[in-house]
């Protein structure tokens, strides 16, 4: 199995249409089991971070590494086999819920079912639903709430064990035990994995090992959380909003 120790962005700049930059030298690191955060307005950039480093696009110039070699010498089914992507929307599929977590439920024991379920806190909504892990969800979860969407995809996740973490964080509105509950299962999936994190709300970036300020596609500022409130810059202004 391929092992994540480092991915790098160096001087990465990226534009979606030529002549309108969205990144603009991006540059940072996460070694393994690290996780970088990435705050900032909307349309700063962040989500486009996570477009290039899932390869649905590649930089215009600078480089994107992981283990060292460039993205772009990646075999990209080895890259996506090690990637987790957990979306703003999740996609579930018309299957049971037990399929949509588990690649090979035939080969899930019950031991691992039962630890996955508990660590994506999933519990309730198994036992809720009438045929718990059986139950045929009906045109890709759509009778779920986004918050139990999101439950069942950090599943998937610590299923697949991936390697890096890729999290773009819910912007639609969810109810504060809810938003606790999701807190504490990505806190579960983050636990010593590298994870590059789109963090809305900014109580998820607080224990990040590095923060990103994005503002118009530039890295505005950059550190851990106690370094860039002493510095009372951007970062600092969003947490007085
Ligand atoms: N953009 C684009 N084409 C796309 C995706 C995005 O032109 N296929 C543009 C957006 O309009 C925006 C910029 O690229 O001006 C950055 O977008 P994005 O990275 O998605 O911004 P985020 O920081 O993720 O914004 P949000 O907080 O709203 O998710
Ligand atoms: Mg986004």
């Amino acid at each position: 199995k391929d092992r994540l120790q480092s991915i790098a962005l160096e001087r990465v700049s990226f534009a979606y249409t030529p002549g309108e930059p969205v990144l603009r030298e991006v540059s940072f690191t996460a070694q393994q089991g690290q996780t970088v955060a990435l705050v900032g307005p909307t349309g700063a950039g962040k989500t486009s971070v996570l477009n290039l480093l899932q390869r649905f696009y590649d930089p215009d110039s600078g480089r994107i590494r992981i283990n060292g070699v460039d993205l772009r010498h990646w075999d990209i089914r080895r890259l996506r086999g090690m990637t987790a992507l957990v979306t703003q929307e999740p996609v579930l599929f018309s299957a049971t819920l037990r399929e949509n977590i588990f690649a090979r439920p035939d080969q899930a024991d019950e031991a691992t079912v039962t630890r996955i379920l508990q660590a994506a806190h999933c519990e309730a909504l198994v036992q809720r639903l009438p045929l718990g892990l059986d139950t045929h969800l009906e045109k890709g979860g759509a009778s779920l709430s986004s918050g139990e969407r999101q439950l069942i995809t950090i599943a998937r996740a610590l299923a697949r064990d991936a390697q890096l973490i890729l999290l773009d964080e819910a912007t639609s509105y969810i109810d504060s035990q809810t938003e606790a509950v999701i807190h504490k299962a990505l806190h579960n999936l983050i636990a010593g994995r590298t994870c590059v994190l789109v963090a809305h709300r900014l109580s998820t970036a607080r224990s990040a090992d590095r923060i990103l300020v994005l503002h118009q596609g530039r890295v505005a500022e950059a550190g851990d959380h106690r370094q860039l409130m002493e510095r009372r810059g951007l970062y600092w202004r969003l947490h007085r909003q």
